[in-house]
């Protein structure tokens, strides 16, 4: 993929100006990540943060804010010479986003700045607020002359686009194209957060680093694979956006179909952005849309009523706060999928992801065919255990391999499990995702952010999917309790294609 993190890359000093400046992922994610990077040193001098808000804050009580959001969601305790050096970056800028005019000041005031010379006219524009406003932020960057397309402007003008794109195909492609006539598409950096996660990054080197996993990550050795990205937490105060949203467009469209693509991709030519975007937007092209009729066989939808999750009552969806009380919302879905190429025909994958399940995990699971069983007696469940390679995003982050071996003193075969944690022969703390994406972001390294036909091609599965449930014909809404690893369904989905869920 992208440098390797080991590397301190050399930055040109840029001004980061977030839209949405005073929201909630700015204090949870991007302050945090921030504050990581500064403390490893890794913010050239002249980086400026720039908070872009409408509330009526001046840069210190703007600051304030942020030391206080940093204490909670920090990975470690902050310490106050470091904060000192960040804070001393940061900037209020109180304005409009649906007004021109504030953008107007804004070109004036960013370049009043201490260090804007340095900058020599390097912005990147970061996008976290609702999302209907993201094209009207683009076109107002780009009527201030913030943004140009042909790169007709001093400096690099980048911009990082929040999920979601777009709440369909037609409206990620219309997104794209307003995005397009205000940035150049090798300008425009998709967040998909999975991808910063160091696990996910991994996979590529699992797969392609090392002799014994690529030849046999095929339709010869594999029976089939699974990806699960099981949630404890329930809808809680998000009901709001979920139930316009539902599990579909809020976690398959994007960070599942990015594992998917991540483990099923060829070796691309080169490690650079385009070669891996091109083998991963390959993947989704070979699977084809199913029918109506074949999601209704190869799709689970659900939804979870009442039930205890970690020891605590979890009440039904239905009555989560700002949720219809009679919501189809989906809060789990299954689905199967073909990928119809050379390597995997036949070998179906199998994603799953819900809320408010057992516990919180994500792994991917490629599971072997079964070997003959002429040779050996077997254990207690009658068949040889399937060899399974488990790449296990988080937590308790790491490699496992299953495989059976002799049970000492007796004549049978029995599994057993080999495990590589990253927190035992790694490091304790992984970074986290957005530090990596604000980095690559600065650098002007796409590789870990989705291109407009990737997205497309996401979009694609998840609304023919969806229509499928609409139509009324398809499978109907299941039901499952909170504290349970979804509904029996999606247990008899597994069953027709002759396994079963691997539950960590
Ligand atoms: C977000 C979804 O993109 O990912 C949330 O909107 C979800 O609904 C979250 O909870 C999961 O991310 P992570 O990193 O906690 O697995």
């Amino acid at each position: 993929m992208a440098s390797t993190t080991l590397e301190i890359p050399k930055l040109e000093p840029s001004a980061v100006v977030v839209f949405g400046g005073t929201g909630d992922l700015m204090h949870r994610k991007i302050v945090p990540a921030f504050y990581h990077l500064q403390s490893s040193n890794r913010l050239p001098a002249d980086l400026c943060i720039v908070g872009f808000g409408r509330r009526d804050l001046t840069t210190q009580s703007y600051r304030d804010g942020l030391r206080g959001a940093l204490e909670k969601f920090s990975h470690s305790q902050p310490d106050e010479s470091t904060w000192g050096e960040l804070a001393a970056r940061i900037e209020y800028f109180r304005g409009d986003l649906e007004d021109g005019e504030s953008y107007q000041r804004l070109v004036t005031w960013l370049e009043s700045l201490p260090g804007a010379a340095q900058r020599r006219g390097n912005y990147l524009f970061y996008l976290s607020t609702a999302p209907r406003l993201f094209g009207v932020v683009a076109q107002n960057l780009f009527a201030a002359g913030l943004s140009c397309p042909d790169g007709n402007v001093p400096g690099s003008r980048r911009l990082i686009v929040e999920k979601p794109f777009g709440e369909d195909g037609a409206s990620a492609r219309q997104l794209t194209s307003t995005l397009q006539r205000c940035f150049a598409e090798t300008d425009i950096f998709r967040i998909d957060h999975y991808l910063g996660k160091e696990t996910v990054q991994n996979l590529l080197y699992f797969r392609f680093a090392n002799t014994i996993c690529e030849p046999l990550w095929s339709r010869r050795y594999i029976d089939h694979v699974q990806i699960t990205v099981a949630e404890e937490v329930s809808v809680g105060s998000r009901g709001g956006y979920y139930d316009h949203t539902g599990a579909a467009r809020d976690m398959l469209q994007n960070h599942l179909f990015q594992l998917l693509t991540l483990v099923a991709m060829e070796p691309p030519a080169s490690l650079d952005a385009e070669s891996i975007r091109d083998e991963k937007v390959k993947v989704l092209r070979s699977i084809s849309t199913p029918s109506p009729r074949e999601w209704a066989a190869h799709s689970v939808r659900a939804q979870y009523d009442a039930g205890v999750v970690a020891g605590q009552p979890i009440p039904a969806y239905r009555d989560a706060d700002r949720v219809s009380g009679d919501s189809l919302t989906e809060t789990y879905v299954a689905l199967r999928l073909a990928i119809d190429n050379w390597r995997w025909s036949g070998v179906p994958f199998y994603v799953r992801t819900g809320k408010a399940m057992t516990e919180r995990y994500s792994e991917i699971d490629i599971v072997y065919r079964r070997p003959p069983e002429i040779l050996f007696a077997l254990g207690s469940k009658g068949q040889l255990q399937q060899n399974i390679q488990r790449l296990r995003i988080q937590p308790e982050e790491g490699v496992h391999l299953m495989f059976n071996t002799k049970a000492p003193g007796r004549s049978i075969a029995i599994p057993v499990e080999m495990e590589f944690l990253y927190e035992e022969e790694v490091t304790k703390q992984l970074p986290d995702a957005y530090e990596r994406l604000l980095m690559d972001a600065l650098m002007g390294d796409s590789t870990l952010f989705t291109r407009a036909d990737e997205v497309e091609e996401a979009w694609r599965l998840v609304d023919s999917v969806r229509e499928a449930w609409a139509s009324g014909s398809s499978c109907t809404l299941a039901r499952y309790a909170a504290g349970t690893m979804g509904p029996n369904e999606a247990d008899e989905l597994l069953a027709r294609g002759g396994c079963e869920w691997i539950s960590s």
